[in-house]
Formats: structure tokens, C-alpha cells, sequence
């Protein structure tokens, strides 16, 4: 895959691990869903790293006032797309509790590839927040280019993008046509198939997270 400025894969032995966990298919949904919350608290510690709203505070310590910097109150908006997304959503609390979540609910027409949306609720004040959207799969890239639009049409400026595993297709897709979104993945795989499944990937990422199908 071509080098984009606003994509980062990880390169990290902790996090390799766990997806090598997360693939395999005797992977219970329990651990499944544990997976993928450890493996988003790790990615979410990089991707707020850079250009978070923070602000100066005075704290007291035993000895003395000292000037902090204390990320913004009320500045992050974490955004699943539904269903897989919700699995990703304790991942970043863990870090983050103060998140308020807002919901996108979209599925892929299994004939199409398209994304059809069902639902959407956002707080209050969205536009000026830094929105983390969330989901696991980055396929085809449907879904999070449909997603990025709808937040843009909302009016949000600041958006990150964070997906367990991506397909060059979809990566390249969604960097293309928003190079103002980061986008964060945390394993590159090989190619889609001709269902627009990810190879190897993990298999339905809603399915094992939910025990449907
Ligand atoms: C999966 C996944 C993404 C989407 C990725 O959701 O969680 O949202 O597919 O595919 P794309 O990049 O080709 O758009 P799905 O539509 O299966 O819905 P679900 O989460 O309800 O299972
Ligand atoms: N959605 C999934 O859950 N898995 C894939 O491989 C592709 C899209």
C-alpha cells in the first residue's frame, strides 16, 4: 500500500499478540470482546497523543501550586458505528471516562458492499469536539468514508479514525478521499476477498462480538 501522511499502523509486540489471539477461531466471544478492548485502550494511548485539546491547570501539591496541562473537559467524542464499534467503546474509557458517546448504526448490503444507515444520536455540541470514530473492521472502507461525511455534514472539523484491522483497499479508500482524518489501524492484512471479507482477518467482527450467526 501506498505511504500516507494521515495513516499510522502499529508496529508493536503487544499489540501483534493479541491479534494473533483475536483471528483464531476457537477465540471464545468472551475473550473476543476482552481482545478488542485491550487492543483499543493500546491504540487509543497513540492516537491521543498528538493534537488533543488540553488546557493549563493549577494543582496543589504538598509542597506547592504548580501549572499542569489536563486534557479539556467535555473535548472527546467517541462515535461506534454499530454494531461492531459498541465493542471498542470500553477500550477508550478505560483511558478516557469522560468520553460521551455519540452512535452511528450503518450495515453492509451483502450484495452491494453498501453501507445503509439506520441510525445516528449525537451530544450536544459535537462540531467542536475531537470525534474518535470506532469500528473494527475497515473493509472496503464504505462504512468509515460514510461515516466521516456524516460527521463532516454535522460540522465536525476534528475527527480520528480508529479500526482494529484494515485492508489496503479501505485504508487507502479512506485516507484518499479525507487526508484532514487520521486514521489509525492497528494490523495492515492482505486484501479483500470477493465477499469483502477481510483475508486473513478475524471473520464478522459484529458476529463473534454478539454470538449471533
Ligand atoms: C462491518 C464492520 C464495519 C463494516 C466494514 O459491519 O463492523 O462497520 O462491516 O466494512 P466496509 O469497510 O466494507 O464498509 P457490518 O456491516 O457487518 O455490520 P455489523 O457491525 O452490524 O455486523
Ligand atoms: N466486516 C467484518 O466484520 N469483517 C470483515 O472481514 C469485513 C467486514
Amino acid at each position: 500500500m501506498k505511504q500516507y501522511k494521515n495513516v499510522t499502523i502499529f508496529d508493536h509486540p503487544l499489540i501483534k499478540h493479541k491479534v494473533a489471539i483475536l483471528r483464531d477461531e476457537r477465540t471464545s466471544m468472551k475473550e473476543f470482546r476482552e481482545l478488542i478492548e485491550e487492543i483499543t485502550t493500546l491504540m487509543t494511548f497513540e492516537c491521543l497523543k498528538e493534537d488533543v485539546p488540553t488546557e493549563e491547570r493549577q494543582v496543589r501539591t504538598p509542597l506547592e501550586v504548580c501549572t499542569q496541562q489536563v486534557i479539556k473537559d467535555d473535548s472527546i467524542v467517541v462515535v461506534p458505528i454499530l454494531r461492531a464499534g459498541l465493542g471498542m467503546v470500553n477500550g477508550v474509557h478505560v483511558l478516557f471516562p469522560t468520553a460521551k458517546v455519540g452512535h452511528i448504526g450503518l450495515y453492509r448490503n451483502e450484495e452491494t458492499l453498501e453501507p445503509c444507515e439506520y441510525y445516528a444520536k449525537f451530544p450536544t455540541g459535537i462540531e467542536d469536539k475531537l470525534v474518535l470514530i470506532v469500528d473494527p473492521m475497515l473493509a472496503t472502507g464504505g462504512s468509515a468514508c460514510d461515516a466521516i461525511q456524516m460527521l463532516k455534514k454535522r460540522g465536525c472539523k476534528h475527527i480520528k479514525f480508529m479500526a482494529v484491522i484494515g485492508a489496503p483497499e479501505g485504508v487507502s479508500r479512506v485516507a484518499e478521499a479525507h487526508p484532514d482524518v487520521h486514521i489509525f489501524v492497528s494490523t495492515l492484512d492482505r486484501c479483500l476477498n470477493e465477499k469483502g471479507y477481510i483475508l486473513p482477518g478475524l471473520g464478522d467482527a459484529g458476529d463473534r462480538l454478539f454470538g449471533t450467526k
